[in-house]
Formats: C-alpha cells, structure tokens, sequence
C-alpha cells in the first residue's frame, strides 16, 4: 500500500546492486511512495549488477560513484541537484564489504590492507558521504540520512569478523555527524540495524544459512527482511520522524532483546 509519504522528496540511493539488495526494494518502495532520485553505485559494480532495470522501473537516472572516492562524491553530488533541480530530502548509505571476508581471513589473522580497505568502503564512506553533502549544502532542512548496519557492532557474532567492527565506526559517525547535521542544518541522521538478509553482501558471511535461521528462532517477530526494511527506511525519510536522530534503530523482530526463545531452548532440551 503506498501512502504518498515522499511525494516532492528528492534524493540519492546508494547500493542498489541486484533485486535482493536492500537499496534496491528501498528504491522501489521510495517510488511507490512519490520519491525521486538518482541511483548510485561503484563503477566495478554497474558492470555486474542490473541496476539499469531498476532504473527504468523507477524512472531513475544513474551517476556512477566510488563512495570511497571524494571526488566522485563531489560529481554525484552536483550532479544529482542537476538532475532532480535542487537539494536532497533524503539519502541512503546501503555500503558494505570485507576484503578480509571475501578472502576467507578469519578475525584473527586479517590481513590489514584488507582491513583498511573494507573500512575505508564500508565505514569511512559514510562520513565522506555526509562531508560532501554537508560542504556543497546539498541537503533541505528537515532532510533524512540512513545508514544501514548490523547488531555485530554490539554483540560478538566470530564470523562477522572486520566487519564488527567497520558497523561499530559507522554507527558512531552517525551520532557524531548527527550532531553537526541537526545544529546547523536540521538534518538527521540514524543507523537502521538491520536482521540478517539474504543478500549478495549477506551471504558472503561464513555460515550465513545457519546465522539466519538461528535469528529468526530468536526473534518473536521473525526476521525483518529487506522489504521491511524499505518500509523503514521510507518511514526515516519521511516528516513523520522528524525528531528522530543520531540513533541506532534495531530492525530485527525483537533478536536484539531476546535473551532465549522457546524455539531454541527445545533444540537444547533432551
Ligand atoms: N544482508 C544482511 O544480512 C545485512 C544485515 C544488516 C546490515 N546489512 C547492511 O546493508 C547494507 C546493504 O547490503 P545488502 O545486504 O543489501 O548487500 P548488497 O551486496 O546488495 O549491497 C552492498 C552494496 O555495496 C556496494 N559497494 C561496495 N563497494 C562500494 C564502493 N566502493 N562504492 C559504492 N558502493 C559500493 C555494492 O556494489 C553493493 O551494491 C550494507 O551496509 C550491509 O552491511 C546487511
């Protein structure tokens, strides 16, 4: 059901690299609720995804955009107000990847390139994101920037090595630059910690089969999946949270306040 909540909303969508990505059914559902938007991602990445589709679908154009890259950010950025003849209401951050993962280095024997450089993507680009939006004033007030991250930033979960840690970085860049954001620009920005999701990202998590069967025995409400999270995400962007900021918000069925299940205490129970 579409409710209209975007209607004359602008913005840009980072992420979207196939139909199971997150971005992508945020992209969809943003325009089912009247949003605009340009759609981003890493040049290596338009070459293996179908983002032209979604494009289509959405009636979206597309600027290529290393969010590692400053000036690739300062091109999409100009670019985008171009396109869509103003300022952003709202941004999505929906980055994420492990070298150390990819490679199948376990936690404790990373290799710090590799760790460097999955920060650098996955972390620090938020900030970049937020620096050059902040410096080139491209964001209206009242505007709405989301993250996406993962509950591993709280909790020890072994397999989800470097990446732990990158989400633990993002979600305090979201508070810090928060601040900034709201004092001068009445902007927010929030984190959404999101239920593990079958997703090319996802899945590249050593185990991820039984990680996500193990959190939706944990969670009264089941996993939220990657269309709940669109729904979220469209209620972040839209002026009915407009005082909601620096948070992380858990969007997980209710894993991260779940103790035991009875699900999983009668697997134990001989
Ligand atoms: N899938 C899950 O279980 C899960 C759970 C919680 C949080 N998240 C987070 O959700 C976000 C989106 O991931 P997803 O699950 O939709 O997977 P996905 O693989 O579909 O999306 C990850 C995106 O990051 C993009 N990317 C990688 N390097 C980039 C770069 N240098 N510049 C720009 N873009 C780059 C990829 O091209 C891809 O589109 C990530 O932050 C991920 O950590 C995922």
């Amino acid at each position: 059901m579409a409710y209209n909540l975007l209607k004359g909303k602008k913005g840009i969508i980072f992420g979207a690299l196939d139909e199971n990505s997150i971005a992508w059914k945020t992209a969809e559902r943003v325009h089912e609720e009247g949003g605009t938007f340009v759609l981003t991602n890493a040049p290596i990445a338009m070459r293996m995804g179908q983002i032209n589709a979604l494009a289509e679908k959405t009636g979206s154009q597309i600027v290529p955009a290393d969010a590692t890259n400053e000036d690739d950010l300062n091109n999409l950025i100009a670019k985008s107000m171009e396109i869509l003849g103003g300022k952003m209401d709202f941004v999505l951050h929906s980055i994420g990847m492990s070298v150390n993962v990819r490679k199948g280095r376990l936690y404790t024997d990373e290799k710090y390139d590799f760790t460097t450089k999955g920060w650098d993507v996955s972390a620090l680009s938020f900030h970049k994101v937020m620096q050059s939006l902040y410096k080139a004033d491209a964001m209206n007030s009242w505007g709405s920037i989301v993250a996406l991250t993962y509950m591993a930033a709280q909790r020890t979960f072994p397999d989800y090595n470097d990446m732990a840690d990158n989400k633990a970085y993002l979600e305090s860049v979201a508070r810090s630059f928060g601040y900034f954001f709201g004092k001068e620009k009445k902007v927010r920005v929030n984190t959404i910690s999101q239920s593990p999701t079958p997703t090319t990202a996802g899945q590249g998590v050593k185990g991820f089969d039984g990680f996500i069967n193990y959190a939706e025995k944990m969670s009264p409400l089941g996993n939220a999946t990657a269309q709940d999270c669109a729904d979220y995400t469209v209620s972040l962007f839209s002026d009915l949270t407009r005082k909601v900021t620096m948070q992380n918000l858990f969007h997980d069925g209710g894993f991260s306040n779940t103790g035991v299940s009875h699900e999983v205490i009668e697997h134990f129970t001989e």
